[in-house]
């Protein structure tokens, strides 16, 4: 597999990811995962371009997780918060994208409350003939397709530490739990998951999963209970559950939630013997993950998650910064 073969300016969806795609991200991911367990973490690869990170919504591991990675690629970073911005004088979006090129941006990672605004801000660019990559780091309850990925390389890890490949998810089973349907980490999964032949059973309170995510791609189905989606499951996903996206009441309490679809050692019980579970955070602690058992080694993915992450980003941000 050859980097040269990735062609793709922009990263705002998975919904056409190849095959290729997935396979050149998880090999050069791999390869960073390598350089970032070095006691000398950072190579040379972006001196002299700029990564711009543009986040108009709260971010603790996303955002942190892209400066490191554009930095140990040697990459100069900015760093845009609405909050301290010219936004607050009325400065429109374009604007301030148009105010980031010309300070020599090469690579902007966009996060934004309305799905479509780092589409948007990736076409105008390119009207411009400006050249930019922009990274979709989250928008509204559309995609997150940094996420999905390095979610999809911490499991594909865990089947083979030395060559994590998307042929190792073919036929596994995994159970996605939670706030399906305000997440933008289950729809990118969706994608990724699917696409690497695993079977993706969603599972919620039919509140917070509409019965047409089953339509969404082949091999995904949607379940109402727990017990059935975690029996025999590979790995199990927990999500948070977004309050803040949340415009009515649409569960009876948090404590009841947790005694429905909360999970607990218990319940792993009817999963597969080698289970392993992950969640992006941020944690609910007691309502969508029992807090030891995030922490148990054994079956959390979690921290692995996070790390890996570093390394996925490192991928997505040199493959593009290769693209002209
Ligand atoms: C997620 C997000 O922001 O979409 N978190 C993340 O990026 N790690 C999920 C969430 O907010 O629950």
């Amino acid at each position: 597999m050859n980097a040269t073969a990735w062609t793709r300016r922009h990263v705002l969806t998975l919904s056409d990811f190849t095959p290729t795609e997935y396979d050149i991200v998880l090999q050069t991911a791999a390869s960073f995962r390598e350089v970032i367990s070095r006691r000398t973490k950072k190579v040379p690869t972006l001196q002299g371009q700029v990564v711009t990170t543009m986040f108009f919504e709260p971010s603790t591991r996303t955002r942190s997780s892209f400066e490191l990675a554009a930095k140990r690629l040697s990459a100069d970073t900015l760093s845009f918060s609405p909050g301290t911005s010219s936004l607050t004088k009325g400065e429109t979006l374009f604007d301030t994208a148009k105010t980031y090129l010309a300070l020599g941006t090469n690579l902007m990672v966009v996060r934004h409350q309305q799905a479509g605004v780092p589409r948007a801000i990736a076409a105008e660019l390119d009207r411009l003939g400006a050249g930019v990559g922009v990274l979709n780091a989250g928008d509204g309850q559309h995609e997150h397709p940094s996420q999905a990925l390095l979610d999809l390389f911490s499991l594909c890890r865990s089947l083979d530490l030395r060559n994590p490949r998307r042929e190792l998810l073919a036929g596994k089973k995994v159970a996605i739990v939670g706030d399906i349907l305000h997440s933008r980490v289950a729809r990118s999964n969706i994608w990724s998951l699917t696409a690497c032949g695993a079977e993706v059973h969603l599972v919620a309170p039919p509140t917070l999963l509409p019965r047409w995510f089953a339509e969404i791609a082949p091999n995904v189905t949607v379940h109402w209970q727990l017990e059935p989606a975690l029996e025999r499951a590979n790995f199990v996903m927990a999500l948070r559950l977004q309050q803040e996206r949340m415009g009515q009441h649409l569960l009876p309490s948090l404590r009841e939630y947790h005694r429905t679809f909360g999970i607990t050692r218990e319940r792993l019980s009817g999963c597969d013997r080698d289970v392993k579970i992950l969640h992006p955070g941020p944690m609910n602690r007691g309502v969508e993950i029992d807090s030891d058992l995030a922490d148990d080694l054994q079956f959390s993915l979690i921290q692995d998650q996070v790390t890996s992450g570093v390394a996925v980003r490192m991928a997505l941000l040199y493959l593009m910064g290769g693209t002209k």
